[in-house]
Formats: structure tokens, sequence, C-alpha cells
């Protein structure tokens, strides 16, 4: 049976919230609760783990964790406090519009031989640049076969606790854990995400969650 990990320990400083994100209002619910539904509605996984920041209260059905001070420290963390359970899949509390049909489809990619993670990514659309420290462009990338990643991003749990031992200074680097599977020699695969699966970094992004909201009602 797979476990999973929210990720609530983030400032979110960005958002300029009078809270931690984690509790940030959205559609009625705080952020951190939309990725506590989905992933609690779903019999294939077993036991859920939060990293929260201090003080906050820990959503109900969960096991709460102080989180790490950088995100994969907090999964570090969470993975301590899980019990047995393989595979991991790990989520962002800032993600609050996953799905079911998303985690189900990452959930089937790391079933495959050889795969150590599957992740939630999306296509490159726009043409990305270098550009060095006064503003000139040094490189166009080709943008064929290049992805911005997301979560849910799940992992052999043996491949990830390998990763995850580590020295606290390649803990800090990582932006997400993936990148800990590849340094280690892992393989890794993409899983096509739907558009909506923002990040609310920003008031921006909030206020179209909200909308993207509406419009699943609608
Ligand atoms: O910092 P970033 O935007 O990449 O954070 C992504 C997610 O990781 C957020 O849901 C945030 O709450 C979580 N996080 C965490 N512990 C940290 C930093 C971020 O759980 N120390």
């Amino acid at each position: 049976m797979a476990i999973a990990l929210i990720l609530a320990a983030g400032r979110g400083e960005r958002l300029g919230a009078d809270r931690p994100k984690a509790l940030v209002e959205l559609g009625g619910r705080p952020l951190v609760q939309w990725s506590v539904d989905v992933l609690a509605s779903m019999p294939a996984i077993e036991q859920i783990v939060v990293a929260l920041p201090a003080g906050v209260q820990v959503p109900t059905g969960t096991i709460g964790v102080l989180g790490g001070a950088v995100r994969s420290e907090s999964v570090r963390c969470a993975l301590a406090a899980a019990e047995a359970g393989d595979p991991v899949v790990v989520q962002d509390a800032a993600r609050p519009l996953t799905s079911v049909e998303l985690v189900q489809a990452t959930l089937a990619a790391v079933e495959h031989e050889g795969v150590d993670a599957a992740i939630a990514a999306t296509p490159v659309t726009d043409t990305v640049k270098r550009a060095d420290g006064e503003g000139v462009v040094t490189q166009t990338l080709d943008r064929a076969g290049l992805w911005t990643v997301q979560t849910p991003q799940v992992f052999r749990r043996a491949a990830l606790e390998r990763a995850l031992d580590v020295p606290d200074d390649v803990l800090a680097q990582a932006t997400d854990d993936a990148w800990l599977i590849e340094r280690a020699g892992g393989r890794v695969v993409v899983v096509p995400a739907p558009p909506d699966n923002l990040k609310v970094t920003t008031a921006l992004h909030l206020a179209l969650a909200e909308l993207l909201i509406a419009r699943r009602k609608a």
C-alpha cells in the first residue's frame, strides 16, 4: 500500500498573508486541506503524514510532523514518521488543485519495471532563454523535451530513502526530490499533468485557483 507525505511547512512569504500558507483559505478550506482531502479519498493510500510549521493544527486523519528548514528536509522528517508503505507520494500543499486522477496516473507510472520515481509535469510551451547577471541573453534552449515539474511525485520507498541520505548542503540544493534520485543515478519518468495543477505562490495564483474552483463547480 502507498503512503503520502504532504509538504506544508513553508512560510509562504511571497503570498503576503497574515498566517502560514498552509492555512490560507481557498474556497472556504485551508490550502493544506485540499491535498489532504484528495489523498484521503484514495483507498490505495493507507497513511498521510503532513509536514507543518510550528503551532499549526494537524489535519484530522493525518499524522503531523514539524517540517525542516528546507523542503527536502521536510520530506525527510515526514518519511521518518511514516510507517511501512511503498510507494511514497510526495505532494506540495501549495498545489491544492491536484486530483485523484493525477495521483493515480503517477502511482501507475512508478509501477513500471526499473522506474524509481514518476513525477507530474507539463511540457514547456514558452521559449526558454538563459541570461547573464546583466540581463544579456547567452543561450536559447531547445524547448523540445523540456518539462516544468510539479507534484505529485511518487517514489519507490527504498530509492527515496537512499536519495535523502545525503549531507544537508546537498538536500538544501534540491528544489524537488526527483533531482535527488537523478543525481543518485535513478530513473525518473514524467507524467503529463493538467494545466490547472498550479502552484500557489503569490496572491495572483490564489485568485486564479479560486476561479478554477468556481469553474469546476459550474
Ligand atoms: O518553497 P517551495 O515553494 O518550493 O515550497 C513547496 C512546498 O514545500 C510548499 O507546499 C511548502 O509548504 C513546502 N515546504 C516545506 N518545508 C520547507 C519549505 C517548503 O514543507 N522548509
